[in-house]
């Protein structure tokens, strides 16, 4: 029993240092557990998991591979039940079958890797103790969508040429989902998806629109083009144009399709975040994660419904098909001298500045109109990259998680890193990315005008710039350097009750493991960064939410470590020696059963 650790309501715990453990390493005084695997089935009929008898049957009545976004939502009328929902971003094959070879993947390796993507709801059980969550297998609310499993696009696209196919001229029904990386909890109860890297999925493309979207020229990692043309771009050209979406999955209807919203633009969503104006309209915030690219807002103009009657529901799975789809635009405040890409604060003594949302189409009831110059409205939808390069809008340093916090309504935007920028003929740094080849990427305050979700100008200003607090080009909003805990790419954001920010990082440029941050955003204490958690041996921090009892993480890809096979494994991640890895999902909790960090 030492002393009782300081911090900011919500962040008083004992910072974990950075470290190389093959483990998920926790403060003092906490616990943790796994709550869901790879492979534990979930639907009725689903086998126990056998890595060495895999079956695609099997794996899509199974959680799947690369847990990344995870949700909590309410199961009223079940006590101590909440329906866990995770995407499964990507397939990682040569750690998923023993003597993978990549040049020749087999039918079923190819088909389990289908059945290993997309989404799984499962209904979760609290322990009353502790903040372990037990999962409920064959529950009627839990639900697999996968990469082959029927999905309908709405919003202005829908329906056009541009994602008619040879198996689907309607162009309203996609098989599968792919790449869903991060994602959003809506006011209403359902969940959004970002469909990230869907690019590598698709080979043998020859167009100028694919490349922006770094489609490329010849055969997939994967070559999943050789097991249903659909893959393969020569062939079937507008496939590729029904993914990189935003899906919305109603996890309380099994049976609904979810849906992608072709309104809120086509590029490599990471996430999409939601609130609400003040009356009762959704704002949803995306971030397209590649150099160089942007971030939007959508406003809608349909205002949400209360209640849980079906048509209640439907009225509101409709909400993000009406409204305007906008672009950020940023300009500092500081004279483009003081900015020379080495993170120097300018001269004002903070990299800050204004910005401004701008228009590229608007879909109501009776159709939709594009706001940019010789554009329709389906291809403003369909080739949103193009919009955005046309309008002027702001190259930032790989926008990931963009969210609102609940308590303050400023908007954080993660910016993970960007190593090409300034170098050779690309954007030198400017005030909202300020350091050439950056490494360790920053966080970005936005303030929206009057503090309305729905203002057309913001203010923002660099919360955190990422790094070694010893390297002068860190930032921590001002709080003094020498307490705070080292931090490297930013990824996934998330809020406590107490509006602490929470941040999950991906690719820690500073040679130990990635982790999750806690750091207050208000108060005497804001910029007061702090490790609460290290993961093991080559995984990425994920999906991280932060209930009052328990924070949950996505432990995404552990052992991905290049060279590394199921028989030479990078990490004996989560069950030991001689198992095969698993990505999984941990809770952690105060031993003293009271609240994180208080
Ligand atoms: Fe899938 Fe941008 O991380
Ligand atoms: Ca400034
Ligand atoms: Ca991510
Ligand atoms: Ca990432």
């Amino acid at each position: 029993h030492g002393q009782k650790p300081g911090g900011a309501k919500g962040l008083r715990f004992t910072p974990v240092a950075p470290n190389l453990q093959d483990a998920v390493v926790i403060p003092d005084g906490y616990r943790q557990d796994v709550v869901i695997r790879w492979g534990e089935p979930i639907l009725r009929g689903a086998p126990a998991f056998d890595p060495e008898k895999q079956t695609a049957k099997a794996q899509a009545g199974q959680f799947g591979y690369n847990n990344d976004f995870l949700a909590l939502l309410p199961l009223p009328g079940e006590r101590g039940r909440q329906v866990l929902v995770a995407n499964h971003e990507y397939t990682d094959e040569i750690l998923m079958f023993r003597g993978y070879d990549a040049e020749n993947p087999t039918r079923e390796q190819v088909e389990i890797a289908w059945a290993a993507h997309g989404l799984s709801a499962v209904v979760v059980e609290e322990d009353r103790r502790s903040g372990k969550l037990t999962p409920v297998p064959r529950h009627h609310l839990n639900r697999r969508a996968t990469a082959t499993s029927e999905f309908r696009l709405t919003g202005p696209a829908a329906g056009s040429d541009l994602v008619k196919t040879s198996a689907d001229r309607t162009g309203r029904k996609v098989l599968g989902t792919l790449n869903n990386c991060s994602g959003g909890t809506t006011p209403w109860g359902t969940t959004l998806h970002g469909e990230e890297n869907f690019n590598q999925y698709f080979a043998n493309s020859s167009s100028a629109t694919d490349k922006r979207y770094g489609i490329g020229t010849g055969a997939t990692e994967r070559k999943w083009e050789r097991f249903d043309k659909r893959f393969d771009v020569a062939r079937e050209p507008n496939e590729v144009h029904r993914f990189g979406y935003v899906v919305e999955l109603d996890p309380y209807d099994p049976d609904s399709t979810p849906r992608k919203h072709t309104l809120l633009g086509r590029f490599k969503h990471e996430a999409a975040t939601v609130r609400l104006t003040s009356d009762g309209r959704p704002v949803v915030y995306t971030g397209d994660d590649e150099r160089f690219d942007y971030f939007y807002k959508f406003i809608g103009s349909k205002r949400m419904r209360k209640g849980s009657g079906r048509s209640v529901r439907e009225h509101n799975l409709s909400l993000l098909d009406e409204g305007t789809l906008y672009v950020a635009r940023l300009t500092g405040d500081s004279p483009a001298i003081e900015i020379d890409g080495t993170g120097k604060l300018p001269a004002d003594g903070e990299f800050d500045g204004a910005g401004v949302w701008i228009p590229l189409v608007t879909a109501d009831e009776d159709g939709a109109v594009s706001h940019v110059e010789g554009m329709s409205a389906e291809e403003v939808c369909v080739f949103t990259r193009l919009a955005g390069d046309k309008v002027g809008a702001t190259k930032m340093d790989r926008p990931e998680d963009i969210e609102p916090n609940p308590h303050s309504g400023k908007v954080y935007v993660a910016l993970t890193n960007n190593t090409n920028r300034g170098v050779g003929a690309n954007a030198k740094a400017d005030e909202a990315n300020p350091r050439n080849a950056n490494k360790h990427g920053h966080v970005l305050e936005l303030t929206e005008h009057r503090n309305r979700a729905d203002s057309l100008r913001f203010g923002w200003s660099l919360f955190l710039v990422a790094g070694d607090p010893e390297d002068p080009s860190t930032y921590f909003a001002g709080f003094p350097k020498e307490s705070v805990s080292p931090i490297s790419c930013p990824d996934n954001v998330a809020f406590d009750d107490h509006g602490n920010l929470w941040i999950s990082t991906d690719g820690n440029a500073l040679g130990t493991h990635d982790g999750l941050f806690g750091v207050a955003t208000a108060g005497a204490r804001r910029g007061e960064l702090k490790q609460f958690l290290t993961v093991p041996n080559g995984a990425e921090t994920c999906g991280p939410l932060i209930q009052d009892r328990r924070v949950l993480v996505a432990v995404q890809h552990p052992g991905e470590i290049t060279g590394a096979t199921v028989d030479n494994p990078a990490s004996a991640w989560p069950d030991g020696p001689g198992k095969i890895v698993r990505p999984a999902v941990v809770a952690v909790w105060r031993a003293d059963g009271a609240d994180i960090g208080v």
